[in-house]
């Protein structure tokens, strides 16, 4: 490991703290000229670090340079993103994932990106995906399940994300099935799960689980269509979350909630969290627009809907278009 490299660690560790340059010096066997060295090396890289003269150096609280070590640094899994990439630019996380899946990449190696020149959300749309603002995170999956359950990942994902994002601004999220985070009535985050089957076809070789979450504002950034639905943790709560720590706690918990996808008891936390529940709602099946009120999430993550005949159907999400609520 080299200074900058040693510094970073250090800065990361100290938990917001500032250390002296005498102690930094001292601590990884440099000159103070050194650690000043790697201090501007650093900061030319994009991150923030606050120097104060009495008091030292610390890695700033709204730093925004996303990269391996700060993500590593509050880090509790065993797998997921111990093998992890980091893009400043790439065309999509999920397609990279893919290929370093199909390229025999382990179970839990992430792949992040500060933005993605073609990110892609579900039905063939793409994900608006500008620099400095998202969490653009792709995790490969191995679990030996069912092809079946891969819908279950999606809903672990949506709690997983939920979750971190609640613990860091102290606001309740919705869930929108299937797998939409919505912050003050908007989409604040998407989820792209993708599959590979086996060599039987009934079983999964792998699945790659695509998450965005649009962090810092995207009032500028986005554009007039795409702002009347969709927006940031930033933008409807003005807090400034750190990128990184944000990013390890979504791993943190889809680690937990992915590890025995035989345990469901996520979905709890799913349906509390769900909009859709209890609403006249409209969807597209095979081609056909359906109107009908959303009983509820069955314990395969599908929805349950019934129809104006008293028909009642649990969708999938393979076999939805969007689901609206009617107004
Ligand atoms: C949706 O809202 O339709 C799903 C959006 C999924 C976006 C994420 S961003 C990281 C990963 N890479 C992609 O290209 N897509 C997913």
């Amino acid at each position: 490991m080299n200074v900058k490299e040693s510094l970073l660690n250090t800065l990361a560790a100290s938990g917001g703290e500032y250390i002296s340059g005498a102690a930094l010096a001292d601590s990884l066997g440099v000159s103070r000229n050194a650690v000043w060295k790697a201090v501007k090396a650093l900061q030319s890289d994009g991150y923030t670090i606050e120097s104060v003269t009495s008091k030292g150096y610390r890695l700033a609280e709204n730093n925004n340079r996303l990269s391996e070590k700060l993500i590593t640094s509050h880090l509790t899994t065993k797998s997921l993103g111990r093998q992890l990439k980091v893009f400043d630019e790439i065309n999509s996380t999920n397609t990279a994932a893919k290929e370093m899946a199909s390229a025999g990449a382990p179970h839990g190696t992430a792949v992040v990106a500060d933005t993605q020149t073609t990110g892609r959300g579900r039905l063939g749309r793409t994900f608006s995906s500008p620099a400095g603002t998202g969490i653009y995170l792709s995790v490969i999956l191995r679990p030996e399940l069912e092809l079946e359950a891969t819908s279950m990942m999606t809903t672990a994902a949506s709690v997983a994300v939920a979750e971190a994002v609640e613990k860091f601004t102290g606001t309740d999220v919705q869930i929108k099935w299937v797998n939409d985070i919505y912050l003050g009535g908007k989409k604040i985050c998407g989820i792209l799960t993708e599959a590979s089957l086996g060599l039987e076809m009934k079983s999964l070789d792998y699945a790659v689980i695509g998450i965005g979450v649009n962090v810092r504002s995207v009032r500028e950034k986005f554009d007039s269509e795409l702002i009347k639905t969709a927006t940031s943790i930033e933008d409807e709560t003005g807090l400034i979350i750190d990128r990184n720590a944000l990013c390890a706690e979504i791993l943190n918990r889809l680690e937990a909630y992915t590890e025995d996808l035989r345990d469901r008891s996520f979905l709890e936390d799913y349906r509390r969290r769900e909009l859709l529940t209890g609403n006249e709602i409209t969807t597209v099946i095979n081609g056909q627009p359906m109107t009908g009120k959303a009983l509820g999430i069955d314990d395969n993550g599908n929805l349950i809907i019934e129809f104006p005949d008293g028909t009642v159907k649990h969708l999938g999400s393979g076999e939805a278009n969007l689901c609206r609520i009617k107004k």
